[in-house]
């Protein structure tokens, strides 16, 4: 079950959102992380063939997507960023919608709907109606609707966003069973959602893929270490215009501040393993300062 991706372009206007893009996915589960407007969603939508590429091509299993069409569409399922959904129907209703739209018959649907409910801990909300769902719930549907068809290919973008963190835990618990026997590509600009579900990791930025591997690859791609260091809090702000800071918390009148360098950065300074939300900040620096704090 190969996906690949060649030589991908998708401009609009003269801009590049997806930029001569080549990677291979087999069976796992694929992070793509990135920052607002690394072309995250525009890469997705071409996966689900909602968009087509403006160069390069895409194939599963050697034939061409967009020539396979419908016959593709079965095999995917697709949970956009923004979901649309019906809020007077019931959860139960408009997953048969779904359904219909996917071309399941109606026997098989009931049943797969009802797995499905229960995969994402829904089965006691199949009478609600749409718009009486948390947000969390409705993301859980957008997940359910996705994997209705049983699809080889997974895509979900930006799944975790808006879940409280009980939520996010349930997912990345449901995202390690959906994972057996096939693709599952997710987008997120929190690190932590990727550490801990995807086996590989695609770091983009501005259209391309800038580094790919497992977190532990990408951690060794660093050049420089972590370094957790103490300092008077008035020191604080000069070293910070120094090195690149990952984060930074006081402690009494003290600046605990961990920050990427190549050498020691200043005396006591204590060496840390490097983590993926270091090679984000690595790789990302100041365009990743917002999310610093999630
Ligand atoms: N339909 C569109 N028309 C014009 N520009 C678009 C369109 N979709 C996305 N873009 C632009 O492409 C870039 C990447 O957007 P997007 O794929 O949504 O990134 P991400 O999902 O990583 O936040 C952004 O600069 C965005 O404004
Ligand atoms: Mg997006």
């Amino acid at each position: 079950m190969t996906l690949i991706l060649d030589k991908v372009t998708k401009t609009f206007g003269s801009y590049k959102a997806v930029d001569d893009m080549s990677i291979t996915m087999n069976n796992g589960v694929y992070g793509l992380l990135g920052v607002n407007g690394a072309g995250k969603t525009t890469l997705m939508r071409l996966l689900s063939t909602i968009m087509k590429p403006t160069g390069g091509s895409i194939t599963y299993k050697g034939r061409d997507i967009f020539k396979m069409g419908a016959e593709y569409r079965g095999l995917i399922g697709y949970l956009p960023q923004e979901f649309g959904y019906y809020p007077d129907l019931k959860v139960r209703d408009y997953l048969m919608y779904i359904a219909s739209i996917k071309g399941l018959p109606a026997p098989i649907a009931k049943r797969r709907i009802s797995t499905t409910l229960r995969l994402v801990g829904m089965e006691r909300e199949a009478s609600r109606k749409m718009k009486t769902l948390s947000g969390g719930m409705k993301r859980r549907i957008g997940i359910a609707q996705a994997v209705l068809n049983d699809p080889e290919f997974l895509i979900l973008d930006e799944p975790t966003a808006g879940l409280d963190p009980k939520e996010t835990i349930r997912f990345r618990n449901l995202i390690g069973r959906l994972a057996e026997n096939r693709i599952v590509l997710l987008s997120t600009h929190i690190v932590a959602d990727i550490e801990a579900v995807a086996s590989q990791v695609f770091l983009m930025n501005k259209g391309k893929i800038l580094v790919q591997g497992s977190a532990a690859e990408l951690c060794g791609s660093v050049k420089k270490s972590a370094w957790i260091c103490r300092l008077p809090e008035h020191e604080a702000g000069r070293a910070a215009q120094r090195f690149q800071v990952i984060s930074m918390h006081k402690e009494g009148s003290e600046a605990v501040l961990r920050v990427l360098s190549e050498e020691i950065p200043v005396p006591g300074a204590i060496q840390a393993n490097t983590t993926l939300e270091d090679v984000f900040l690595y790789y990302f620096g100041e365009e990743a300062g917002e999310y610093a704090e999630l």
